[in-house]
């Protein structure tokens, strides 16, 4: 029983945060981003053939770079929670 509910544990942390090993919050991730990062592109550029974000790191550091442009001043969780939001919705990567 307790194994069980460990490897469950661990099934959730994998599940939850792709190729990051932290569990992050997808849904605060889409509140942030439904409220912030939708007045310049929509999920096309995500999407889009010739994209730039090709990895899991890249993907981090342009949400990074979009909220420096925005003068957002997320903190790292929030970089996190939105980057995880925009890989499991759109990227996709592992
Ligand atoms: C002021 C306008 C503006 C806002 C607001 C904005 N972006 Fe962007 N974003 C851009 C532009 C312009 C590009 C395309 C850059 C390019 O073509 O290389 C882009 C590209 C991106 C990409 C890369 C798409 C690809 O090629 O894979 C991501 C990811 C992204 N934005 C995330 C965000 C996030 C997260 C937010 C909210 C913090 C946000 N953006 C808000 C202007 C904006």
């Amino acid at each position: 029983m307790r194994k069980l509910s460990t490897l469950n544990s661990l099934l959730l942390i994998a599940t939850c945060a792709p190729g990051l090993g932290i569990a992050a919050d997808l849904k605060a991730g889409q509140a942030l981003h439904d409220g912030k990062c939708v007045s310049c592109h929509g999920s096309e550029v995500y999407t889009r053939s010739d994209r730039r974000v090709t990895s899991v790191e890249s993907l981090r550091q342009q949400v990074q770079r979009c909220d420096a442009n925005l003068e957002l001043g997320w903190f790292e969780e929030e970089i996190e929670n939105v980057s995880q939001y925009l890989n499991a919705t759109h990227y996709k990567f592992k």
